[in-house]
């Protein structure tokens, strides 16, 4: 391509010394045009010429040459055991079942949050998001009491959300949208611990980064309602080095993982950072299984893998 165009500056370049060297007939006659021509505008229209002529040879070798990296590419990726991980993972796809389980981000805490906290919850938002659309069973994902800082925060640096898919994103309140007695909203202060989870229910997550400055508020918030409240049994599967305030994607991610594992154990320590110091805890209630313990006690955002909440 780029020796194409080479080639038509040289044949315009001609082009203007022939109408500048006025020798040339007008009706363009090849062989009183080679006798008026210099040499070197001879050679250089001969090599025009043969450009010209070999021009589908070109393409042709192009095309050849286009497909034999493509085989190449295709061989080293069998090779590689890509073409069995592909199939697998079509596979998967095939297998995913949503699950009937709703899973709620109670958005109302919006005045209660420092901008950079909102910045937070909205990158812990759109990994909830990303992970329940890779989910082996997929929840019902509803988002209620969307507004404030919050939606101007997606508006300005996700304007994608409004495209989200499998999602009820909602500006009314969690109990506008489900009946009260299906309501579950979990709370780490809930003296009710959770043993399993039931589809027909909708479980509520407090939508707040507060470093727990507002410790209580969602237990608060279900008894003012009379909802049902529970915490999960982080304590009876794993003993934390920090407190077991956990971050709302870390909440989404671990009932994710128990519907698909059917485990809480697995459920938690496949999502849990290892650097908050989880252990697993036996049958006999002493700590079996050693996980780093590095730093306990973080509130950075999604992608550091470490959002568990600040002690107050
Ligand atoms: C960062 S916490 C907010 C803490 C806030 N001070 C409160 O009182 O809920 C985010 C949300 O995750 C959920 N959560 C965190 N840890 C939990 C636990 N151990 N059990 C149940 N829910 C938990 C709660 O819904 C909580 O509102």
């Amino acid at each position: 391509m780029a020796d194409d165009s080479v080639r038509s500056e040289a044949s315009s370049q001609l082009d203007s010394e022939n109408t500048e060297n006025k020798t040339v007939s007008s009706n363009g006659e090849a062989a009183a045009e080679n006798q008026t021509l210099s040499k070197r505008q001879r050679k250089k229209l001969l090599k025009q010429q043969k450009w010209e002529e070999e021009r589908e040879l070109r393409k042709h070798r192009r095309k050849e040459k286009k497909q034999q990296r493509r085989l190449e590419r295709q061989n080293h990726h069998e090779e590689e055991g890509g073409g069995e991980a592909h199939s697998a993972r079509k596979r998967l796809r095939r297998e995913v079942t949503p699950s009937s389980l709703r899973l709620v981000v109670d958005c109302g805490f919006d005045d209660l949050m420092l901008v950079k906290d909102v910045c937070k919850l909205h990158k812990q938002i759109q990994r909830c998001y990303a992970e329940n659309r890779r989910a082996l069973h997929p929840v019902q994902f509803h988002l209620t009491s969307l507004g404030g800082q919050l939606k101007q925060s997606m508006d300005a640096k996700d304007k994608g959300w409004v495209n989200w898919k499998d999602i009820t994103i909602s500006t009314e309140h969690y109990s506008e949208v489900v009946a009260k007695e299906e309501l579950v909203y979990l709370t780490s202060d809930s003296p009710n611990v959770l043993e399993e989870l039931d589809p027909k229910k909708a479980y509520v997550i407090g939508g707040l980064v507060d470093h727990n400055h507002h410790k209580g508020i969602t237990f608060d918030k279900a008894k003012e309602l009379g909802i049902d409240h529970a915490q999960l049994p982080l304590s009876s599967f794993v003993k934390m080095n920090s407190r077991k305030v956990l971050a709302v994607n870390h909440v989404f991610e671990i009932i994710l993982a128990y519907l698909e594992k059917g485990s809480w154990q697995e459920a938690f320590f496949t999502v849990l950072p290892q650097r908050k110091g989880a252990v697993a805890v036996s049958q006999d209630g002493t700590a079996a299984q050693e996980k780093d313990d590095e730093d306990s006690d973080s509130d950075s955002d999604p992608d550091t893998q470490d959002q568990t909440e600040k002690s107050a």
